[in-house]
């Protein structure tokens, strides 16, 4: 029997993320949450006839994946290169014979990985790696890397579904508790008494990836590495609808996140490679990226209200610890997001129509009204018909909300 557009969506956007599914809680890496998909499904009902549509943060796809199975041309950018894979790996249309030749050579890689008859590849260069893994967990990985490696082209339909049950697996070898905002690591003493199969965990992520790429979408959505402040130079036809989820000014990472499958995937070296591209990221502030904020300067002409002002002055005052560095990140976060909005209008339509599904922030138990924010830059920008919708309490903190941010392009 088919199952429903939203099951099968779910399956495909569940490829890496594997706990919570059904409250839609963030768990480790914090990848599509039931929530997200669901959101993206109701925005996509209401829509009438063919489109072309556009998400300028891709993430995990989930915008792209929900257009594609309705039918839509779908592109979608990113600035990390993990995600963009990753992307491109969900929204592939997979050939029966690539599914199976993937179920083959599973068999095939774990028996070379079990047999020893490949050297292992080296263990990444992640910091502290014990605490992710135990040492008997790394050193299947590597020899399963290596088998993997061995077995299948990593940049062939199959060897690529085998690369995302190969994600799957490194999460469920891995120290990492599921069931929290940001992950945290279990107690290992607790864990050896589990004797993990790591073989059969693997086998699980191959069978429930290849049960996930058995469904294709009806188009195959297209999935870019470019970042959303230059899109003048993005080569496309132009949008009827844009469905996106921006970072938000939480100074969440998702390099800091993403890293275990980076530094596996080799899609990260080391540390400085990772500062580096958080600072690309909007919202970014791992690593080297802090302390180049401390350097940053507005441009002349950068966004500023009397509103914002006020609540960057009450967060940069010297009784909180890091309130000016806090308040650089913000105005950069904000000008970040300004330059995307005027460079979105390079690739709309006419009356296209936009949705940004963003939360506000709080600092110091200041309230930062992301959300008005972005309304205001809209109009200044002249789109028209701004609306916020409040969505739903991101937390228990009652003032954590999320909102679906929408406009009309003139
Ligand atoms: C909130 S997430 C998107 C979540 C996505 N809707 C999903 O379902 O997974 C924001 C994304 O924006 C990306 N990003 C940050 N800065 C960017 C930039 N300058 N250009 C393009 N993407 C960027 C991040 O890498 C991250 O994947």
């Amino acid at each position: 029997m088919r199952r429903s557009a939203f099951n099968r969506l779910q399956q495909r956007a569940d490829y890496t993320y594997k706990y919570n599914l059904r409250t839609g809680r963030h768990g480790w890496l914090r990848l599509t949450p039931a929530y997200s998909v669901r959101i993206v499904e109701e925005l996509l009902d209401q829509t009438q006839g063919h489109l072309r549509v556009f998400d300028p943060f891709c993430g995990t796809a989930t915008t792209a994946l929900g257009a594609a199975y309705h039918g839509h041309d779908a592109v979608t950018i990113d600035i990390n290169p993990f995600l963009v894979w990753l992307g491109q790996a969900k929204t592939r249309l997979y050939t029966a014979r690539a599914i199976a030749q993937a179920g083959e050579a599973s068999t095939e890689a774990l028996r070379l990985a079990n047999s020893g008859s490949v050297k292992a590849a080296s263990p990444p260069l992640i910091h502290n790696i014990e605490r992710w893994w135990a040492p008997e967990a790394v050193e299947f990985l590597c020899r399963l890397q290596a088998a993997l490696d061995r077995t299948l082209p990593s940049e062939s339909d199959a060897g690529v579904l085998l690369r995302v049950a190969f994600c799957r697996t490194l999460m469920a070898c891995s120290n990492a508790a599921f069931n929290h905002q940001s992950m945290s690591f279990k107690d290992t003493n607790q864990l050896r008494l589990l004797e993990p199969d790591y073989a059969d965990s693997f086998r699980n992520s191959v069978a429930f990836v290849l049960e996930g790429a058995s469904e294709n979408p009806a188009r195959e959505a297209q999935v870019i590495l470019h970042d959303a402040r230059e899109l003048a130079t993005l080569i496309t036809e132009p949008f009827d609808l844009v469905i996106t989820s921006p970072p938000y000014a939480n100074r969440m990472s998702y390099i800091r996140e993403l890293r275990p499958y980076m530094y596996w995937l080799r899609f990260l070296t080391d540390g400085r490679e990772a500062g580096e591209l958080d600072w690309l990221a909007i919202g970014g502030t791992w690593g080297i990226a802090t302390s180049r904020l401390n350097a940053w300067q507005p441009e002349e002409e950068a966004y500023t209200s009397e509103e914002f002002e006020k609540v960057l002055d009450r967060i940069a005052n010297p009784i909180n610890s890091n309130g000016p560095l806090l308040a650089t990140y913000i105005r950069k976060y904000v000008a970040d997001m300004e330059k995307h909005f005027a460079e979105l209008r390079a690739v709309l339509k006419p009356r296209a129509k936009i949705h940004y599904i963003v939360g506000n922030s709080s600092f110091y138990g200041e309230l930062l009204p992301v959300e008005r924010l972005y309304a205001s830059i809209l109009a200044r920008l002249s789109f028209r018909d701004i609306h916020i919708q409040p969505l739903r309490k991101r937390n228990s903190k009652r003032e954590l909300v999320e909102f679906d941010v929408s406009a009309t392009f003139e």
